[in-house]
């Protein structure tokens, strides 16, 4: 039988006594991390979620109490009272924050009892995730779990903390919603009062928090659950939460230094990690032409260098006519590195590429006897000493190169760039690569749809002088748009938005919504942009991709406490699940098989 407490209140967490407190009398409680038996001694290691207590039962309570305490089990749930004691000196452990001190027990409740755990509760214990997931309530009681948990809550508290401060108001938006495009498939939910109509739960408050601004509130911020079915990834969820800010009279240079102020008050609390600021901004169009990516991690080299103009005219069939057809072709220079990649692992890399959609991958290894490359043949010497000039080859050096179109050679050697610095161990791990990646294009051409597509969202505002554009050369606009990227991830992104009803038609109207379709989607908004609207903008940082990167996590999943797995469900609750026909007659739907 589990006892109850009957006035018996717990004085702190485990970890929060000393060796001043020798000799205070102190009632603990949580769970039985262990128990060891000596006979005439029992020792049992509590655990809450600050860390780990020994209890010390010895014989003036075992005679009396023997029996309870022999029963307690891994994961019972107990309280203890008893005296906070100094350890024997060959008991003490260095490792423990109350390695010096235990608590000698007086009286002992056994709150609940545990059946024994599918797996034991410790860090390094080999669980697959599937079980963890399952049992995510045992999952969550081991310390690193507890840890990341614990931190995300302190992530969030700064930001609230920072953004309160500076004058920005919480303020609520429905999850019952209409949809809003920020990409990814909407999950509906059926109106029970409106048969056949749905609302959409919201992918982010973009629409409503722009008109917060309408009405007036200035500086808005929410940290709220956002909604996408999107195919899931080690860095995405189906639901997830963002850091959502909005401000009213303000250009881009004002939301980014508010921005930069926010992040590193994050740092500061939560790693005390200065970030020096304010961030480093790089444009849109650089990022790709170095990096090879929109989320550039510098923290390296391997820089991409662009070779078109050499080659363009040279007997090298795919990089001349790659060049002819408006493509281009850029090299990778992996220096000193020709030892470190045998024929079998060039091949390789030249198969992964080809995931990226390159055609193929061609190379110059500069060996201490001659050059390797199948390509080289193709190059009059000249051509042959400007190309090695430009990536700066010297003997020891391996350089790969990819011609097409600008958008493949981009992803195939932005990836290749990640995938050498992995192999070469280049980039610093301690390091917190932080900085802004401004100056997006305003669309990007979808080539399945045959049409333009924003590249943040529709609500973004082009650059003053690109407006013109919008209708003429609409892949030449560029965006009052910006993402924050932490070591090559894009941890926030957001504009500077349209606040005229007229732009904003004109807006959808490019991406391809008739004038129609515009109104029936976003007339709310576009009204609402008639009555007043102030200059805005603001952003949204992705919560648990933040806490991911600064507790070091290789997976989302592990800073949140019930994720979803790759097929969208839950493991513990088996969400989604199928409903009564009784429910689906109320809400007018019938499932049809297929
Ligand atoms: P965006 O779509 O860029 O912008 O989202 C902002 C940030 O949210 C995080 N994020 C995700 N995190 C986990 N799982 C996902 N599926 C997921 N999708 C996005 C990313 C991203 O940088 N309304 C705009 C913001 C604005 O313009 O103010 C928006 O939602 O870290
Ligand atoms: P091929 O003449 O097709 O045998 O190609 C010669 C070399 O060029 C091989 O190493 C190919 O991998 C490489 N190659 C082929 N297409 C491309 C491309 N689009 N970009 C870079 N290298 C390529």
């Amino acid at each position: 039988m589990s006892e109850f407490l009957q006035g018996w209140k717990r004085t702190d967490y485990c970890t929060n006594f000393t060796l001043d407190d020798v000799g205070r009398e102190v009632t603990l409680m949580g769970w039985v991390q262990t128990r060891r038996d000596f006979g005439a001694l029992v020792f049992v290691d509590l655990r809450d979620r600050s860390g780990i207590m020994q209890v010390v039962f010895d014989e003036s309570v075992l005679e009396g109490d023997f029996n309870r305490v022999n029963a307690l089990r891994s994961e019972y749930v107990i309280a203890v009272r008893g005296k906070i004691v100094r350890r024997d000196p060959e008991t003490v452990n260095e490792k423990l924050p109350t390695g010096l001190i235990e608590l000698k027990a007086r009286e002992l409740k056994v709150l609940s009892k545990a059946q024994t755990p599918p797996f034991e509760i410790e860090d390094d214990t080999a669980v697959r995730e599937e079980l963890r997931l399952k049992y995510r309530y045992l999952d969550l009681r081991r310390p690193t779990m507890q840890r990341n948990i614990m931190m995300r809550s302190r992530i969030s508290a700064a930001a609230r903390d920072y953004l309160v401060k500076n004058g920005f108001l919480d303020i609520e938006t429905p999850m019952l919603t209409k949809s809003t495009p920020e990409g990814a498939r909407d999950y509906l939910v059926p109106s029970r009062i409106h048969p056949g109509s749905f609302y959409a739960l919201p992918q982010s408050p973009q629409t409503l928090k722009q008109i917060l601004m309408i009405s007036g509130f200035d500086r808005y911020f929410q940290i709220v659950k956002c909604f996408r079915d999107e195919d899931l990834r080690a860095d995405r969820q189906p639901e997830f939460t963002q850091i959502d800010i909005e401000m009213s009279f303000v250009d881009v240079d004002d939301v980014l230094t508010v921005e930069d102020g926010l992040i590193a008050h994050i740092f500061k609390q939560v790693l005390d990690v200065d970030i020096p600021l304010p961030l480093r901004r790089l444009p849109y169009r650089e990022a790709m032409d170095r990096f090879g990516s929109d989320k550039p991690d510098t923290r390296f080299g391997l820089e991409l260098v662009n070779v078109s103009d050499i080659v363009a005219n040279t007997g090298f069939q795919v990089f001349s006519s790659v060049v002819k057809n408006g493509g281009s072709v850029r090299a990778i220079n992996a220096k000193g590195c020709v030892d470190k990649f045998a024929r079998r692992e060039i091949d390789s890399l030249v198969d992964f590429v080809k995931i990226y959609g390159a055609k193929g991958m061609a190379w110059i290894s500069m060996k201490e006897e001659g050059m390797q490359s199948p390509i080289t043949k193709f190059f009059t010497d000249e051509e042959l000493d400007a190309l090695l000039k430009r990536v700066g080859a010297e003997t020891g050096d391996i350089i790969f190169f990819v011609g097409d179109k600008d958008k493949i050679v981009y992803v195939s050697l932005g990836a290749l760039r990640l995938k050498l610095a992995k192999k070469l161990g280049l980039s610093d791990e301690s390091k917190w690569d932080l900085l802004w990646v401004v100056d997006f294009p305003q669309f990007e051409y979808d080539e399945e749809e045959k049409r333009y597509v924003a590249m943040h969202h529709p609500f973004t505002c082009p650059k003053d002088e690109d407006v013109d554009k919008l209708e003429s050369d609409p892949g030449s606009v560029y965006a009052k748009a910006y993402d924050m990227v932490l070591n090559g991830n894009e941890i926030g992104g957001g504009s500077i938005r349209i606040h005229s009803a007229e732009l904003q038609e004109r807006m959808l109207k490019a991406i391809g919504h008739t004038k129609e379709e515009a109104w029936e989607n976003f007339g709310f908004l576009m009204e609402a942009l008639k009555y007043g609207a102030p200059p805005h903008g603001g952003l949204a940082f992705g919560l648990d991709r933040l806490a991911m990167l600064l507790l070091g996590c290789q997976s989302i999943r592990d800073v949140i406490a019930f994720p979803k797995v790759q097929n969208a469900s839950c493991l513990m609750t088996n969400a989604p699940s199928p409903v009564s026909p009784k429910q689906l007659r109320e809400l007018g739907i019938r499932i049809v098989e297929g």
